[in-house]
C-alpha cells in the first residue's frame, strides 16, 4: 500500500460507519427509520466508495461487509462456553401450575415466584460472541453442547448488530454470548417463496425451513439475500456484568443495541402468564412471524442458579405451546413403513392438505389399536393437526362424512417388504418384521447410522442408501467401510467426482466419539440423549460388552427398558461381529482414555492462515493421529493456535484469551518433540 491514508478520510470513514450502524440499528431493530432509505443508500455507496479506494480500511464490522463472503468448505464446529438447552413441554394450563409448584417445591416454598413471559420464536438458536462490543462468531445450538460456525452467514442479517453501543449501555463488556431465535416473516417468506417459484426452484415448506435453509448456505451471499431476522432472549457468558434478573439482562441487551421481542412481560405472577398466554394465542394469528407458544422462565437469576438444570433443559423454564393447527382432508390410502428396528407402522395417504403454511400428504397412524380407537377407515374425511415440527396425525374421523363406501384396514399378517412373520410382542403395540435382515430395517438403520449426530456420512443420502442394499452392496453398516470407488461408480447418478467425495467423506467419518458411536448402532430406545447418559458412565466402548443391566440402570436417566436394549443388542454374536468389522476397516472411536494414549492428547488445536511447508489437511492429520484435535474457532478451550501467512481474526481471538500462539516451525517442532519423549 503505497498510499498513506489522511486522517481526515480515517474520520470521514469512522464518521459514515457510526451514522449507518445508527440508522440499520433504527430500520431493523426499533423498526423507526431516522433517515430515508435513499439517504441512507447515498451514505452506504459514499462508504463503500471510500473503503474501495483504501482497501487498507476495510473491517469485517462496516456496514458495507453485509454483502457476505466467498463460500466455504464446510461449516467449522465450536463448543458452547455454556451448553444451549431445549425447554420441557406445557400443553395446558394444569401443567404450567404444575412447573409453578414444582419449582417452588424445589425451593422449598418460596412463596411467590415471578417469571417473564416471552413468546417462543419458531425459528432457529443462535449464539452471538460478542468481544469487547464486537461480534466475532455466531453459532447454532447444534446438538447443545457444540454448534456450527455461521457466522459469515449471521453477520449478513441487519437486525444483528455487528458493533454494540457503547453510549447507551454504559459499558460493553469484555465478552457476552448473547443467545436468541433467527427468523424469517411470513412476508418475508411469501416473497422469498415467490422468487423461488419464478425461477422454478424447490419451495420451502415454511418460515422456520427457510430460516434454518437459508443460514445453513456455504455461501453467505446467498444468506445475504434472505430476509433473516432476529430476536435474542438470553445469555450464555458474560463478563463484567452482573444481572440480578432475566428482565433487566434484557433490558441491557437492548440498551447494547439488540434486538428483544416487545411482547415480552416480566415480572408476572404465573397466573398472569396463563393468562397472557391466552391473549397471545389470539393475537398470533396477527403477528407478523410464527410462534408456537410461550416460555415461562422464573425471573430472579438467583433462583434460575438454585434450581439449575438437567442435562436436557433448564428446571426453571416452560414452552407454553400453543395448540395445533388443524384442517380436515381425506385418507386415500393407507401403507406400511417398516423402520430400523422393525416396527411396522400404518401410515395414511392423504389428500394434500395446507396446515399451517406446510402441506401435508402423510400422516402416522402410529400402529394397530390406534386405527381401531379411532376407527379410521379408507376413504373417511378427517381432522388431521400438525403441532410445530412434529409428525402430522389424525385427530379423528369426522363420522357426519361417512357415506358407508369407506374400507376398513386391516394390518398384514407378514412383512410387506420381506414377507417375513410379524410379531406383537406382550405388552406393545406395534406389530415387528422379526426378520433382522429385512431390507427395509436394514435401510433404515443404515440411513440412521449415515445420518447427522451419527456417523454424519455427506453424500450418502436416502436414495442412495436405497439403491445399494438393492444392488447387494450393503448389507450391514459394517459394509459402508469397505466400498470402493469402482463399486460406487456402476450406481445411478454417481460420477467419478462424487464417487471420491463419498469415499473421502466415509474416510472422513471413521474418527467418531463414543456418544456418536453408540447412537449410530440403532438400538432400540438408544437415542441422542440415552446414547450421551450411557457413554458418559462407562466411558470405553469394550466396557459395554461385560455391562449389566443392573450397572445400565443405575445411570440416571436409564431405565429398564434401556437397560434391557442394549444388553439385548450386545449379547448377540452377529452385532459384536459387525462391530468388529467396522474396527478392522478402521473406524477409531476415541473416548477419553484412548486420547490419553497419543502424545498430543487432549490438546486443542486451530489453524489460521495458509501454512507453507503443509496443507491444512496434512496439519490436521498429524494432530489427528496423536490424538490432538482440530477445532474450528479459538475459544477457552484452545491449547494452541498455529498460524500461518494472512491469519485471521482467529489470532487476534487467541491473544484475547491468552491461547498459546506458534507458527508452522514452532508446530513442527512441537510435533517432533513429542514423538521423540
Ligand atoms: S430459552 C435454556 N426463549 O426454543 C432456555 N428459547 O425448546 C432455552 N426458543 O432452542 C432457550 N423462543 O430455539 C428460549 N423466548 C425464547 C425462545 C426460545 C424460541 C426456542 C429456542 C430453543 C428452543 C427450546
Amino acid at each position: 500500500m503505497s498510499d498513506s491514508i489522511r486522517p481526515q478520510i480515517r474520520e470521514k470513514v469512522e464518521k459514515l460507519r457510526k451514522i449507518l450502524h445508527w440508522s440499520n440499528y433504527r430500520y431493523y431493530v426499533l423498526d423507526d427509520p431516522e433517515i430515508s432509505d435513499v439517504e441512507y443508500d447515498r451514505l452506504m455507496q459514499e462508504l463503500n466508495q471510500l473503503e474501495k479506494r483504501w482497501p487498507a480500511l476495510l473491517a469485517p464490522d462496516s456496514p458495507t461487509q453485509r454483502v457476505g463472503a466467498p463460500p466455504l468448505d464446510k461449516f467449522e464446529t465450536v463448543a458452547h462456553t455454556l451448553p444451549m438447552l431445549s425447554l420441557d413441554n406445557a400443553f395446558n394450563d394444569s401443567d404450567v401450575l404444575a412447573f409453578d409448584r414444582k419449582v417452588r417445591r424445589l425451593l422449598k416454598d418460596a412463596g411467590t415466584i415471578y417469571y417473564t413471559a416471552e413468546p417462543k420464536m419458531d425459528g432457529v438458536a443462535v449464539e452471538l460472541v460478542y468481544e469487547s462490543g464486537k461480534l466475532v462468531m455466531a453459532s447454532t445450538r447444534g446438538d447443545g453442547i457444540r454448534g456450527e460456525v455461521i457466522t459469515r452467514n449471521v453477520r449478513t442479517i441487519r437486525s444483528v448488530p455487528l458493533v454494540l453501543h457503547a453510549e447507551r449501555s454504559g459499558r460493553i463488556p469484555r465478552i457476552i454470548e448473547v443467545r436468541g431465535e433467527i427468523f424469517i416473516s411470513q412476508e418475508g417468506f411469501r416473497q422469498l417463496n415467490q422468487k423461488r417459484l419464478r425461477k422454478s426452484l424447490p419451495l420451502f415448506a415454511n418460515p422456520r425451513n427457510a430460516a434454518a435453509g437459508s443460514l445453513r448456505q456455504l455461501d453467505s451471499r446467498i444468506t445475504a439475500k434472505r430476509p433473516l431476522e432476529i430476536f435474542c432472549y438470553g445469555v450464555g457468558r458474560v463478563t463484567d456484568i452482573v444481572f440480578e434478573s432475566h428482565h433487566e439482562m434484557l433490558e441491557v441487551l437492548k440498551k447494547l443495541g439488540l434486538r428483544v421481542n416487545s411482547l415480552i412481560r416480566s415480572p408476572i405472577t404465573i397466573e398472569k402468564a396463563i393468562e397472557y398466554h391466552k391473549e397471545l394465542d389470539e393475537k398470533r394469528r396477527k403477528l407478523p412471524y410464527d410462534i408456537d407458544g410461550m416460555v415461562i422462565k422464573v425471573d430472579s437469576l438467583a433462583i434460575q442458579h438454585n434450581l439449575g438444570a438437567t442435562s436436557r433443559s433448564p428446571r426453571w423454564a416452560v414452552a407454553y405451546k400453543f395448540k395445533a393447527v388443524q384442517e380436515t382432508s381425506r385418507v386415500l390410502d393407507i401403507e406400511i413403513q417398516v423402520g430400523r428396528t422393525g416396527i411396522l407402522t400404518p401410515v395414511a395417504h392423504l389428500k394434500p392438505v395446507n396446515i399451517g403454511g406446510v402441506s401435508v400428504r402423510r400422516a402416522t397412524l402410529h400402529n394397530e389399536d390406534e386405527i381401531q380407537r379411532k376407527d379410521i377407515r379408507i376413504g373417511d374425511t378427517v381432522l388431521v393437526q400438525r403441532a410445530g415440527d412434529v409428525i402430522p396425525e389424525i385427530v379423528k374421523v369426522i363420522d357426519a362424512k361417512r357415506t358407508g363406501e369407506e374400507k376398513i384396514f386391516n394390518m398384514p399378517v407378514s412383512c410387506p417388504v420381506c414377507g417375513s412373520e410379524v410379531i406383537r410382542e406382550k405388552g406393545e403395540a406395534a406389530l415387528r418384521c422379526i426378520n433382522a435382515g429385512c431390507p427395509a430395517q436394514v435401510k433404515e438403520r443404515i440411513k440412521h447410522f449415515a445420518a447427522k449426530g451419527a456417523f454424519d456420512i455427506e453424500g450418502m443420502g436416502d436414495k442412495l442408501v436405497d439403491q445399494m442394499v438393492n444392488n447387494g452392496y450393503l448389507m450391514s453398516y459394517a459394509d459402508i467401510f469397505i466400498l470402493d470407488k469402482e463399486k460406487l461408480q456402476t450406481l445411478e447418478r454417481m460420477g467419478p467426482k462424487s464417487a471420491v467425495n463419498l469415499i473421502n467423506a466415509i474416510e472422513n467419518s471413521k474418527m467418531i466419539n463414543f456418544r456418536r458411536f453408540l447412537f449410530s448402532l440403532g438400538i432400540r430406545h438408544v437415542g441422542e440423549h440415552v446414547a450421551n447418559l450411557i457413554a458418559g458412565q462407562l466411558k470405553k466402548m469394550d466396557r459395554l460388552y461385560s455391562v449389566t443391566p443392573s450397572e445400565l440402570e443405575s445411570i440416571e436417566g436409564v431405565g429398564p427398558v434401556v437397560a434391557e436394549s442394549v444388553g439385548d443388542f450386545f449379547s448377540k454374536k452377529e452385532n459384536r461381529v459387525i462391530i468388529d468389522r467396522m474396527i478392522t476397516a478402521g473406524v477409531k472411536i476415541t473416548t477419553p482414555e484412548t486420547r490419553e494414549a497419543g502424545v498430543l492428547a487432549g490438546k486443542i488445536f486451530v489453524l489460521t492462515g495458509s501454512l507453507k511447508q503443509l496443507t491444512r489437511n496434512e496439519a490436521k492429520k498429524m494432530i489427528e493421529s496423536a490424538d490432538g484435535k482440530v477445532g474450528g474457532a479459538v475459544t477457552r478451550n484452545t491449547d494452541y493456535l498455529v498460524y500461518g501467512q494472512a491469519p485471521g481474526s482467529k489470532l487476534e481471538r487467541a491473544k484475547i484469551l491468552g491461547v498459546k500462539i506458534i507458527d508452522e516451525q514452532g508446530f513442527q517442532d512441537l510435533i517432533t518433540d513429542n514423538l521423540m519423549k
